[in-house]
């Protein structure tokens, strides 16, 4: 991927956003206000997450969240970092977490409260003690005041997404994100301390011969996505997994290939959560050329019925979505 970066244009996710609000007529400068709220989330928990080790906060907080998941210690701080940043902005509405088993109502949209946003705080947070790369995922929705209770305002279709984006912490701390006019990708200079842009306009390749899934659930998947990774077996393609979406949806956004994770016996939903994982996915890969499919649906098609709804997830270059629906299709295992 050639970088757009030199010194001659420095330009950071702050000043992209305020000149992308130009686009915008009447735009009031809330949303943007909002992002860069999420920016400074997003230096924070890189910087906890890079001292985590050396601070002992890495392992289990000793609770299962709502998910009736074992919380990480870094999960809660995460959160905690969100809810401090975000809670601040005069135009949310209403923020909903991974986290927190229900909403939390800021304000109504009478006193100033547009925007819902909500997120995974920290993904893929279980390969922290490794070293593994992790990430938060957010999503920014209208708020519609006409709907009374906090979880039925963000029971949005994905469709409806006001923008999206992922922050993932590696070797380097990447904030991509999208407000429905394609993709663009930044990097944190930590030592100004900003988001540089690195590349605007960021295409997913329409194939490439690589599959991300966790095997090890293989003989629980419905038959169609076994019949995908027989085929894939024996046409060339090779695998990459970290168990971690944030790290392997980006690793995939930049080069193509599918991630896949499907129905199991644990999951028999899927495992991703919708709002929060899977639906602001969808949009940065459909934004970027590829495809998000749940079942046979387009991921950003499906009515939310709950907050913490779980669906399962095909997400990659166009060719190879297209793949695994074709045998999902044939096996009559997509729903
Ligand atoms: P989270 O850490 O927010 O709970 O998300 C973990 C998710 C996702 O990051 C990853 O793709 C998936 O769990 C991995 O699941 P398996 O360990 O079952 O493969
Ligand atoms: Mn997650
Ligand atoms: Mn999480």
């Amino acid at each position: 991927m050639d970088t757009e970066r030199s010194t001659s244009n420095l330009c950071s996710l702050q000043s992209h956003i305020l000149a992308e609000e130009t686009h915008h007529p009447g735009a009031s400068g809330d949303f943007s206000w909002i992002v860069s709220a999420i920016s400074l989330a997003g230096k924070a928990i890189a910087h906890q997450v890079r001292r985590a080790r050396l601070e002992g906060v890495l392992g289990d907080q000793g609770a299962t969240n709502v998910q009736g998941e074992s919380q990480q210690r870094m999960d809660v701080i995460a959160n905690e970092i969100l809810m401090r940043c975000l809670g601040t902005r005069a135009s949310i509405a209403v923020l909903a977490s991974e986290e927190d088993d229900q909403p939390t109502i800021l304000r109504r949209g009478v006193d100033g409260g547009k925007y819902c946003v909500l997120f995974d705080p920290l993904d893929g947070s279980s390969t922290l003690d490794t070293n593994g790369a992790v990430g938060t995922i957010f999503t920014i929705l209208r708020n519609d005041p006409q709907i009374e209770s906090a979880e039925g305002t963000v029971c949005q279709p994905g469709r409806r997404q006001v923008a999206a984006g992922y922050i993932l912490y590696g070797p380097s701390t990447a904030f991509v994100i999208t407000t429905g006019t394609g993709v663009d990708l930044f990097e944190l200079d930590p030592f100004i301390g900003s988001f540089l842009l690195v590349k605007r306009g960021l295409r997913i390749p329409k194939a490439r011969k690589v599959y991300s899934v966790n095997e090890a659930y293989t003989a629980s998947f419905p038959c169609g996505y076994q019949s995908y990774l027989a085929w894939a077996h024996t046409n060339g393609y090779s695998s990459r997994y970290i168990g971690s979406l944030c790290a392997d949806a980006h690793r995939i956004l930049l080069n193509g290939g599918v991630f896949l994770y499907p129905p199991t016996i644990t999951h028999p939903e899927g495992k991703l959560r919708l709002l929060y994982e899977a639906n602001p996915m969808a949009m940065i890969f459909e934004q970027a050329g590829g495809k998000a499919i749940s079942g046979s649906t387009p991921t950003m098609d499906i009515n939310p019925r709950k907050l913490h709804q779980r669906v399962p997830l095909v997400l990659g270059s166009s060719d190879e979505v297209d793949a695994v629906l074709s045998h999902l299709a044939k096996d009559g295992s997509a729903h």
